[in-house]
C-alpha cells in the first residue's frame, strides 16, 4: 500500500471522479464530446479530423480567437473610455503569428505587434495595414530597420542607443518621420516563472527608467523621430494586476518628469495576460484586468497632475493559447514502477518538443484527455511523452487519464494554441504537423504541415548538393 508521500502526483494535481472531463476555462468554449465520446471542437469530431488530416494536428479554433480578441478590444476601450482616454490593442504575434491569423485579429479591430524582419514580412503579407504594425526586438538590425521606415510601420520600440542612432541615420537619409516609443524596464518582477520575467534588472531588454530619461532627449533632439511615450512589458503568463498596476506607477513618475521637456502621447503596458493550461490555473476575467488596469493608470495620473495618455497592451498568449488544441496518436504505453512502488503510465505520442517546447524550456504544465472516445478504466497517473531521443520530451508532465488507453488512441492537448507553432523545431527530422482552423463545422489548413521532402530539401549534400524539383513543394501542395 502506498502512502500518500509516495504518490507521484504533485501537490495540485487532484484525482477526478471523471478522466475524461473537460475542465473549464481550459478548452475552447466549442468543445464538448458527441453521443460517441468523440471529443469535437467547432462542429467536427476529432476522429474526423485526424482521418482528414493525420496527427499530430493543431487545432485551431477561428471563433475562440475572435471572440477573444473582441473581448480584449471592448473591455480596454470600455475601460479607457470610462477614465476619458483611448486604448490600442496589440496582437504580439510572436504567440502564433500566420497570415490567417493577423487576418482575424485585424478584422476583430486589433493591430498587430512584431518582434523581427520575418514576422514583419507575415504581418505584410497577410495585408495589415503598416501603420497598424508595432516593431519591437532588442536587436533589430539596420536592414530590418530600414524595411520597417520604407513601409511606415506606426511605431518602432526602441531597445537600445544605438538603434537609436541607426534610425537617426536612417530616416536623415530618406527623409521620413518615424514615430518611435522607448522600451523601459520598471524593475517590477512579474511572478512567473523566471525567463519569461523581462523586467528584471539583469536581463537584456529595453533601458532601465534613469537612462530612459537620457535616450528620450536624444530622440527628441533628432528631426526623424516623433517620440510617442514609454513602453513596458513586464513578463508572461501573469495572473492578477498586482504587477501590472506596480509597473505602471514607476513608468507614470518618467512619463511625468518627460513631460516637462515635451508631449508623451502614449503609454504601451505590453502584454503578458495569463490563460489556464491546467484546471487549477485561474486568469483573471479580460473586464476586469482592464478595469483596473486603466483604473490604476488614471489614478496614477491624478496622483502626479498630468493628462492620462492614450494607452496601448500586446497580449499575445491570451488572445490565441486557448483556442488551440493539438491531437496526437498513440504509440505506446508503459508502466514505470519507481523505487517507492509507485506507478507512473508513460504514453507515447507522435509529437513531442518539436511542436510543443514549453514544458522542457520552462517546466510548463499541460493537461491532456482520450479524444477518440471516453475511457472507462480507473483514472491512472499518466506522463505524456514525444517521440524524441530525449529523457525531457515531456508534453504533459502529470494527468490522470483512463488506465483502459491504448495504442492508437486519439489524445488531445488543450492550450496549445500560444507559443507552440512559434516554437516549433525539426528536432530529430520529425516534421512540423498542420495547422487547421475550425468554425461552424468547417475546417481548413491555415498552416500546411512539413513532409519529408521539405527537410531533405535543405540538405546541400542530396542530389550532388542541388535542391531536386521534387524537394520544392509545389505551389498547390503549399496553398493546400
Ligand atoms: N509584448 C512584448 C514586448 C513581449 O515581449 C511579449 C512576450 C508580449 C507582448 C506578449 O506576451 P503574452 O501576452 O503572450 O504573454 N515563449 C514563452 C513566452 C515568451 C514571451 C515573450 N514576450 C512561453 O511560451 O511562455
Amino acid at each position: 500500500m502506498l502512502s500518500p508521500a509516495d504518490s507521484l502526483a504533485p501537490e495540485w494535481l487532484v484525482e477526478p471522479d471523471d478522466a475524461n472531463d473537460l475542465a473549464d476555462g481550459v478548452w475552447p468554449a466549442s468543445a464538448i464530446r458527441d453521443v460517441d465520446g468523440a471529443l469535437v471542437l467547432a462542429g467536427l469530431s476529432a476522429t474526423a479530423l485526424v482521418q482528414t488530416y493525420g496527427t499530430p494536428l493543431l487545432v485551431i479554433d477561428e471563433d475562440e480567437v475572435r471572440t477573444r480578441a473582441r473581448a480584449f478590444r471592448s473591455a480596454f476601450d470600455r475601460a479607457a473610455a470610462e477614465h476619458g482616454t483611448t486604448a490600442q490593442v496589440y496582437y504580439a504575434g510572436k504567440a502564433f503569428l500566420c497570415t490567417t491569423i493577423a487576418r482575424w485579429v485585424v478584422d476583430e479591430g486589433l493591430r498587430v505587434d512584431v518582434c523581427t524582419g520575418g514576422e514583419l514580412e507575415v504581418a505584410l503579407a497577410a495585408g495589415v495595414a503598416p501603420a497598424a504594425i508595432g516593431f519591437h526586438g532588442n536587436n533589430k538590425s539596420t536592414a530590418e530597420l530600414q524595411r520597417a521606415v520604407d513601409v511606415g510601420v506606426g511605431s518602432i520600440i526602441v531597445d537600445s542607443e544605438i538603434e537609436i542612432e541607426r534610425l537617426s541615420a536612417i530616416t536623415a537619409r530618406t527623409g521620413a518621420v518615424q514615430r518611435v516609443f522607448v522600451r523601459v524596464i520598471s524593475g517590477v518582477h512579474a511572478e512567473t516563472h523566471d525567463f519569461l520575467a523581462t523586467a528584471h534588472e539583469d536581463q537584456k531588454f529595453g533601458f532601465p527608467l534613469p537612462e530612459a530619461e537620457k535616450a528620450v532627449a536624444r530622440i527628441r533632439e533628432i528631426p526623424g523621430l516623433d517620440f510617442a511615450g514609454l513602453h513596458c512589458h513586464i513578463g508572461s503568463q501573469i495572473f492578477g494586476v498586482a504587477g501590472f498596476r506596480e509597473s505602471a506607477s514607476r513608468v507614470l513618475e518618467l512619463h511625468a518628469t518627460l513631460l516637462e521637456g515635451g508631449p508623451v502621447p502614449q503609454l504601451n503596458l505590453g502584454g503578458g495576460f495569463g490563460i489556464a493550461y491546467t484546471r487549477v490555473d485561474d486568469p483573471t476575467p479580460i473586464e476586469e484586468l482592464a478595469a483596473e488596469i486603466v483604473a490604476a493608470v488614471a489614478q496614477g495620473c491624478d496622483a502626479r497632475g498630468i493628462a492620462i495618455p492614450a494607452l496601448s497592451f500586446e497580449p499575445g498568449r491570451a488572445i490565441v493559447g486557448t483556442a488551440g488544441v493539438t491531437l496526437y496518436e498513440v504509440g505506446t504505453t508503459k508502466d514505470v514502477t519507481v523505487e517507492s512502488g509507485a506507478v507512473r503510465r508513460y504514453i507515447s505520442v507522435d509529437g513531442g518538443m518539436s511542436d510543443n517546447a514549453r514544458p522542457a524550456l520552462y517546466g510548463a504544465q499541460f493537461s491532456a484527455r482520450l479524444a477518440s472516445r471516453v475511457g472507462d478504466g480507473s483514472p491512472q497517473l499518466s506522463r505524456v511523452v514525444g517521440k524524441h531521443c530525449e529523457s525531457g520530451d515531456i508534453v504533459v508532465d502529470h494527468e490522470y487519464l483512463p488506465g483502459d488507453l491504448v495504442p492508437g488512441d486519439l489524445l488531445a492537448v488543450p492550450a496549445t494554441g500560444a507559443y507552440c507553432v512559434s516554437l516549433a523545431s525539426n528536432y530529430n527530422h520529425v516534421p512540423r504537423p498542420p495547422v487547421i482552423a475550425v468554425r461552424d463545422g468547417k475546417s481548413r489548413v491555415i498552416v500546411r504541415g512539413e513532409t519529408i521532402d521539405d527537410l531533405l530539401a535543405r540538405d546541400a549534400g542530396i542530389d550532388g548538393g542541388r535542391e531536386s524539383d521534387r524537394s520544392r513543394p509545389s505551389t498547390s501542395e503549399g496553398a493546400r
